[in-house]
């Protein structure tokens, strides 16, 4: 909090810190408390951000492109000769340009930055709570895994209590009782809470020092990356279309070192915690010694599990509802980690660096893969061709 002070910011510590509404027997009494904050709608926001970039006479929009490669290709040299950057879509087609950003969550590639980040998954809950229960503030616990509350509108009679966290890395452990165990947490301390109306998780993508990385990818100058957001995405997109502004139209900002890609300083401090995720992303690799299930009769109908024999590859396999059988290379398409079932969402996570697949077509659906799983069986490709073409 001192720090914070310094720096200027409505910061203070309260021992005796209680919130309006927390009611129950558990006491955290005290916290640090941050002033003059704001919050706003993120839809909203972005739908703003759309509308106004719908009027620019030089925007377009393309959805359902997949981008599988940007390249920078030419000779820059004393200031002689240029480079150019070729963005290439799954299609075969490709726009050629000046500059490119690649605002993909994570980038589409093979390693830099992507080691040193964490990717972990996240849940969050919303509940009801009567109106005039809570005081509006959002709340942050600090044990590991954290959780956290903010506060929302519902309706004439209630207000939602959206409480997140019991986050960990993609694909290494089980997600079963995250919601269950927010729920009680809550219970526990919020006695007017009454339904839990939603549930759902996401994706967080933890950079080794905390900040983000936005600017030149590593090695490149004309191709820039907006990642690691550590779960400020709001924040940091902003300050990335400010930043990566400015970098590309030559103008100073105070900031581009603070959040260089290709900043070494902060980085090495943690060099320790690095290298222990590294080692343990790496151990990962073990699941190729692993199978999850013996016997595809096993499997319920809507659940999934790897079948490795041993010597040949390991297989990822899918039984839909009406008990078809899907059947995926189980490889990665990154760098070959052994995908596990991720029974909550119904996907397929690589726990090496968490990119996703969906579960009955195989389909990606986050990177730093740019491909699907490969099929194995016609039922997997028909999905999969059905989910592309749908
Ligand atoms: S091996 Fe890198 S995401 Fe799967």
């Amino acid at each position: 909090m001192e720090k914070s002070s310094k720096l200027g910011l409505d910061a203070s510590f309260n021992s005796e810190l209680a919130i309006g509404g927390w009611d129950g027997k558990v006491d955290q009494r005290g916290g640090g408390i941050f002033g003059k904050q704001a919050t706003f709608h993120p839809t909203k926001y972005l739908n703003g951000i759309l509308n106004w970039l719908k009027k620019q006479s030089n925007f377009d929009c393309y959805t359902n492109t997949r981008v599988i490669s940007v390249e920078e290709k030419g000779i820059e040299l004393l200031g002689l000769g240029s480079k150019e950057v070729t963005v290439s879509t799954e299609n075969g087609h490709s726009v050629t340009c000046k500059n490119a950003v690649e605002a993909t969550c994570v980038p589409l590639q093979k390693l830099s930055v992507i080691v040193e980040m964490k990717f972990m998954r996240t849940y969050a809950i919303a509940m009801r709570i009567p109106k005039g229960s809570y005081e509006d503030c959002l709340i942050y616990d600090s044990e590991e895994p954290y959780r956290y509350i903010r506060f929302t509108a519902c309706d004439e009679k209630d207000d939602y209590l959206v409480i997140g966290g019991c986050d960990h890395k993609v694909g290494q452990e089980d997600p079963s009782g995250r919601f269950e165990e927010l729920e009680q947490w809550t219970r526990e301390r919020f006695t007017k809470v009454t339904s839990v109306d939603y549930a759902w998780s996401g994706q967080v993508f933890e950079s080794d020092d905390n900040v983000a990385f936005i600017g030149p990818n590593q090695g490149q100058k004309h191709v820039f990356i907006a990642t690691g957001d550590t779960g400020n995405g709001l924040t940091h997109g902003t300050i990335a279309g400010k930043l990566i502004a400015d970098e590309i139209l030559g103008r100073e900002n105070a900031w581009a070192n603070l959040y260089n890609p290709s900043r070494m300083l902060s980085i090495l401090k943690n060099l320790p915690g690095m290298v222990a995720n590294d080692v343990q992303v790496n151990l990962q690799y073990k699941r190729f010694l692993q199978s999850d299930i013996t016997d595809i009769e096993d499997l319920v109908p809507g659940s999934g599990g790897v079948l490795n024999k041993g010597l040949s590859k390991p297989l990822a396999v899918y039984k839909d509802y009406d008990g078809k059988v899907h059947t995926f290379s189980a490889l990665c398409p990154h760098m070959k980690g052994v995908v596990c079932w991720n029974h909550l969402e119904k996907s397929w996570d690589c726990p090496v660096h968490a990119s996703r697949f969906s579960g009955k077509g195989g389909l990606c659906v986050m990177g730093p893969a740019k491909g699907n799983l490969n099929p194995e069986d016609e039922n997997a490709k028909t999905a999969q061709s059905i989910a592309v073409e749908g």
